[in-house]
């Protein structure tokens, strides 16, 4: 964790995060990223977490789908433990500092830092001069997510690496052309045994929304049986679990499953695989499929239960934005400041 004196004045520890609800979320945003996030606001950090909607229209969303995942996606929050009062949980297009501040941030940032970000390069693949110009520069809004709080800390999977080093090099760029030491270097947080799920049909593909078969993946939405139908056809190979992690070097669909284990049981997958030492994935399975369902079934019933009440859920986003616009908008203000914008109308 950064230490306190080498914040700018006035920044202290807080953690930011998001999700886009661009389809439903999976068991690789819960492991990554949810489950991180109520452990972050239990350890009683200021928290920030936000659906971040402007995010997902990146790429085309249909507008009644977009409006239901994103309840949907709050309605997971909830579920999973993040409770509205501790935490501040909204949807980004309500708090309209991180577009004016990623416009800011558009012109920190360079060109030639954008072309390479990874996650651009594969969303876009051969056809990047057909996507959108939101596709490219979404960095850059995320970068401004994450500054409007001046947050310190962002709990992430793997794939958000770069994206967060980027955040921290627009700040250094930000601080170091206006002459200020305004906003922090923000520290990515990516922590524990699931940091990278995989997809469940391919070891060495990310598990992601995305993918075109649902059997790649567990949704938070899936029932018990689908769970445990997708865990026991998951690709695994013939040979029975080694004594070590060393032996699950080569054998990526094996290591994901052991990852997943011990991320669901709070383990570490040294201590799994010294549990299940020589078990066969005839008795593996099983286990996991188990616990995933004991750890996942109260999540899905209890987002069944949010999602009757609709009007509730876009109430606490309503009074998350609230909360967020109160933090966010004097420090965009101190941007414009800062850029040298006349601010008469306040
Ligand atoms: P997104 O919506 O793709 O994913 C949300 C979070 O889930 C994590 N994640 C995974 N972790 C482990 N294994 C997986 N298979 C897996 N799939 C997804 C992601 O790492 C992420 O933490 N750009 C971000 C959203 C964003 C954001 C932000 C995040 C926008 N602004 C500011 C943090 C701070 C994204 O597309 O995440």
């Amino acid at each position: 964790m950064n230490h306190p004196e080498t914040l700018p004045q006035g920044v202290t520890p807080r953690i930011f995060s998001g999700i886009q609800p661009s389809g439903g979320l999976t068991l690789g945003n819960y492991l990554g990223a949810l489950k991180r996030f109520v452990q972050k606001q239990d350890e009683g950090i200021e928290t920030v977490y936000c659906l971040v909607d402007m995010h997902a229209i990146t790429v085309w969303q249909d507008p009644a789908k977009l409006r239901h995942a994103t309840r949907e996606a709050a309605a997971g929050f909830i579920a999973a433990g993040i409770d509205p009062a501790r935490s501040i949980l909204f949807n980004q297009s309500q708090v309209s500092a991180h577009v004016e501040l990623a416009w800011i941030f558009n012109c920190v940032a360079r060109l030639g830092w954008m072309s390479r970000m990874t996650q651009f390069k594969d969303k876009a693949g051969a056809n990047s001069e057909n996507v959108s110009l939101g596709l490219y520069a979404y960095p850059a809004l995320m970068a401004a997510d994450i500054l409007a709080y001046r947050a310190t800390h962002v709990p992430v999977g793997e794939d958000q690496k770069q994206h967060i080093e980027l955040t921290r090099d627009i700040a250094a760029k930000f601080n170091n052309d206006y002459g200020v030491n305004f906003f922090p270097l923000t520290e990515p947080v990516i922590e524990g045994a699931a940091t990278r799920v995989m997809s469940l049909r391919d070891g060495t593909k990310k598990m992601s929304k995305s993918d075109p078969s649902d059997q790649s993946r567990i949704n938070l939405t899936d029932d018990a049986d689908t769970i445990a139908k997708k865990i026991r056809k998951a690709k695994t190979d013939a040979e029975p679990l080694p004594g070590s992690l060393d032996g699950l070097r080569d054998r990526p669909d094996a290591r994901n499953l052991v990852n997943i284990y011990a991320a669901l049981a709070d383990m570490t997958p040294d201590a799994v695989i010294t549990q299940y030492a020589g078990a066969q994935f005839g008795t593996f399975k099983p286990a996991l499929a188990d616990l995933a369902v004991a750890k996942l079934s109260p999540i899905t019933t209890q987002m069944t239960r949010l999602m009757q009440d609709p009007a509730e859920i876009d109430r606490i986003l309503g009074e998350g934005a609230a909360r967020a616009d109160a933090i966010a908008r004097p420090i965009v203000d101190q941007v414009y400041d800062i850029v040298g914008m006349i601010r008469a109308r306040r």
